[in-house]
């Protein structure tokens, strides 16, 4: 990962069209679709990382991770999952961190497995019409903007 003294405009502007821009791609050609559903929920791939609190929390994990464009892209993901929940209050439209999962995405060194990171994807895909909406949610809970 690129830390703050060799990161460019040009990387974020990469890793945001996918993290941030695809996200609202997707939910916005999706909107007549859940407009149209009875139950219509969203979940967004936010990250740990992209919680603020746990980013200044000294000492943890997250505090000590030195990347910017992911945090940053993930943080923008929360804002969008606020905003959009607070646009379209008939639906359920959640962020969540699924943890540290053996994938792609960090080398196969995650700790845990995909099927546990799937866990709570599918929890909040499955929420009740009157569940949460412009949450943040690990397996724990809810988790600190
Ligand atoms: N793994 C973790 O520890 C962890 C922790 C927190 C959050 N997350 C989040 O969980 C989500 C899934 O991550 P993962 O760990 O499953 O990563 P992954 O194994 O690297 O999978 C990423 C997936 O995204 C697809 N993708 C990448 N760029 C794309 C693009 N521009 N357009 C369309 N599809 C694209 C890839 O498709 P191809 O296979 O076709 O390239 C792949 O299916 C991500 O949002 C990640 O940030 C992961």
């Amino acid at each position: 990962m690129v830390g703050a003294a060799d990161v460019t405009a040009d990387m974020m502007k990469e890793l945001f069209d996918t993290n941030v821009f695809g996200v609202v791609r997707v939910l916005h050609a999706f909107l007549p679709l859940l407009q149209g559903s009875g139950a219509p929920v969203v979940v967004n791939l936010s990250s740990g990382l992209g919680s603020l609190s746990r980013l200044t929390d000294h000492g943890t994990p997250t505090y000590g991770y030195p990347g910017v464009v992911y945090p940053a892209s993930k943080t923008t993901v929360n804002v969008l999952t606020v905003q959009y929940a607070k646009a379209f209050p008939e639906m359920r439209i959640n962020a969540v961190e699924p943890g540290y999962t053996k994938t792609d995405l960090n080398g196969n060194t995650g700790t845990q497995t995909v099927e546990e990171g799937a866990e709570i994807i599918v929890r909040m895909a499955q929420v009740a019409p009157d569940g949460p909406t412009g949450g943040y949610f690990d397996l724990n809970g809810a988790v600190p903007w």
